[in-house]
Order: C-alpha cells, then structure tokens, then sequence
C-alpha cells in the first residue's frame, strides 16, 4: 500500500472561482494565470476548470506549448515575455501573445521575420521596479513598436505593488500612486489595457480603470485571499481548489513532562494522546509550521504539536477522542464533513503566503483531479 498521502484538486472550485473573478470584473476579459505549473496544481489538470477563461497567461514557453497540446486555441500570454529572440519564433508558430518590458525585446521584434503580426502587452514599471519601462520611457517605447510591421496590436499593462493593502494612512500605500502613473503617461494612447491582479479585482476594482479591458487574476483563482489575514476566502467566496490529506499512522499516548519529536520541541504539561501523521516537509509541508499549526483530524479542528520533521508531523488528539489510526488528517483545504481549512491559515503559521505553499507541493505526493 503507498503512503497514505495524496493531493486533490477540484475542477469545480476552480470553475466557481473562475466565475467569481468574472463578477468582480464584469465588464472584463479575464486571463486564467497559470503560470509555476497553475500555482502548482498542474497545468493540465486546472485546464477543466478554467477553460471558461477568455485566456492563459504564463510564463514558461514549454507552459504554452503544454496549453496548446490540450487544445487551446484561444490567446496565451507570456507575462515576462521572450527570453531570447529565438523564442519569437514560437510565438509566430503557437501564436503567442507577448509581453514587452525593455528595449532588447523590441530589437529583437523589429529583425524577427514574421508572416502574422504579433500581439503584445507592453508593460509600464509603475513603481514595483522589476519589470517594464518607466513612464516617461514609455510612450517612445510605445512608438517604436507601433512602426514595427511584426506589431500588431499593442495592449498597454501594468502590475501593482500593493493591490492587497489600502492607503489608510497607517504606511500603506494601495494602489492610486501606481494608477496615476499609468493613466497620466497612457492617457490618450489608444488600445487595451490591463492592469489588475487578484488583489487588485477583488479590492478595486470599482475604481475607474482598474478593472480595464483585461484582468489577470492568479491567486484567487486557486482560492487563497490575496489580503489574508485582512480578509479570508469565504469573505471573497473563494473555495479551495487544493486539498492536501493524510491519515495517522500511528497514537502516542503521553505522560506529563514527555517530549515530542526531534528536539522535543513540544512537551506535554498533562496526559495526552497524539497522532503521527505520514506528511512531512518532503511532501511540501512547511518546516517552519510551529506548534499550534491548525489542522483537522476526521474534519474536527486541532494544532500541530513538535517539530515538522521529513516524513512525519505530530499532532494533539485531545479534540478528536475517537481518532485511530487511519483516521483522516486534513492539512489544508476541503475535509470531511464539510471541515474546511483554508490554505490561506497554514501559510499564516509558517510566516508565509497560500502563494508559496500550493507551488511546493512535492513530486512525491501523488495528485487526483476530483470533479
Ligand atoms: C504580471 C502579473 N499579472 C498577474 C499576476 C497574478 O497575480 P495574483 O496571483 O496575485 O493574482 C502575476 C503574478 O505574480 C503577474 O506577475
């Protein structure tokens, strides 16, 4: 028998979560992001729930040769664009939509030879400084791709910084800083735009030109609040989309003063009975989940105890009398009974973001698609 630990993924949580950015944005054409292999859940195995999309936007050429293959014939993106000009040629071939964020991608286009224009997104650096021309460097940009006969519409694009936080005074910046730099410098350019991310449909999209021609939502997609803790998933009606589970493999019955787990980082102050559990940081759960961690065993709530080690973690059975084991452990996602342990709270223990944790789910831990 293998491990008893698996992944689900669900098709129908990412189709509503798909429909739900659509309602954010109404108006809207909505890129399906999916790039870091669909924020690890597997490219082909989002594709069902998410073929609702107006497109795809990634970032790796061999992510938009594996959407093609499924049979995509609709626009893909690729957010960051080519990395060297061969990579030109693919998109003429898989007719690739490409970003354009310096000066080097632009010489490439003009020597490219192309039978069929390209569509590129050309991306202004409105205060985020990785990707993008500047503002006052954009509109020459702008003109020297619309003279390129390889050029054929130009979609004008930004990425905000701080979409998940407000400018509320207390250092926060939001977004207004970032817009004004993109509407005063594309103000009377024509075409598309498209500016918002996840945090930015669900948080502003009601002002005036956040939403835009083209929204580009990832996170909400595979149901993590963008602005947890502010918010969580079911103030945004997100579901999750992955589920990672376990079961116990083995019961500790403890004494007062015992240790639990490497460098007994947990030490039980009264009798107690733990659970062991086969999931460990090889399977992509943080190291750095301390004690306390939420979790759910048979779907009833209770906290990680001792350190996270390889293949195994520990946790308290005091809430779940009847626990054995076999019994089912939850370690983010949809549990029994309706149970449900967001992604989001897990990332919060391990001092980081749902973002992280969904992409490094391991290799070894195996993957269903549940419809
Ligand atoms: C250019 C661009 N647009 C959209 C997204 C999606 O962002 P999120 O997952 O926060 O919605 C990303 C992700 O980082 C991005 O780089």
């Amino acid at each position: 028998m293998p491990r008893p630990i698996e992944a689900l993924i669900h098709t129908d949580a990412l189709a509503h979560n798909l429909a739900r950015a659509r309602r954010a944005v109404p108006d809207s054409r909505v890129w399906a992001v999916v790039k870091a292999n669909a924020y690890g859940h597997g490219i082909e195995r989002v594709y069902a729930g998410l073929r609702a999309a107006d497109g795809f936007a990634l970032l790796d050429l061999d992510e938009a040769e594996r959407v093609r293959r499924l049979g995509w014939r609709g626009p893909i993106l690729l957010l960051e664009g080519c990395f060297e000009p061969r990579d030109l040629e693919l998109c003429s071939r898989l007719g690739l939509w490409h970003t354009v964020h310096n000066d080097a991608q632009i010489d490439w286009l003009a020597a490219h030879k192309t039978q069929v224009p390209h569509r590129v997104f050309l991306k202004m650096n409105s205060g985020m400084n990785r990707l993008g021309f500047r503002p006052e460097a954009y509109r020459s940009a702008w003109a020297r791709l619309d003279a390129l006969p390889q050029v054929d519409e130009i979609t004008l694009m930004t990425h905000f910084a701080d979409a998940d936080a407000d400018a509320d005074g207390d250092g926060e910046r939001g977004i207004a800083e970032a817009l004004a730099r993109f509407q005063d410098a594309t103000r009377d350019l024509p075409g598309d735009r498209s500016l918002s991310n996840s945090a930015a449909m669900l948080r502003h999209a009601a002002t005036p030109g956040v939403a835009a021609d083209w929204a580009r939502p990832g996170i909400l997609l595979y149901g993590s609040a963008p602005d947890h803790p502010q918010h969580d998933i079911a103030h945004w009606d997100l579901r999750p989309t992955m589920t990672l589970r376990s079961r116990l493999i083995a019961v500790q019955s403890l004494q007062r003063g015992d240790r639990v787990g490497y460098a007994g980082a947990f030490t039980a102050d009264a009798p107690m009975r733990i659970g062991v559990v086969a999931c460990g940081y090889a399977d992509g759960y943080p190291r750095l989940c301390p004690n306390g961690t939420p979790v759910l065993v048979d779907g009833v709530p209770t906290r990680t105890v001792g350190r996270v080690s390889m293949d195994m973690i520990t946790v308290d059975l005091e809430p779940v009398p009847a626990a054995a084991p076999g019994s089912e452990v939850t370690l983010w996602g949809e549990g029994p009974q309706g149970a449900r342990l967001p992604i989001d709270e897990v990332a919060r223990a391990a001092g980081t973001i749902g973002y992280e944790l969904m992409c490094a789910l391991a290799q070894r831990v195996p993957v269903r698609v549940f419809d």
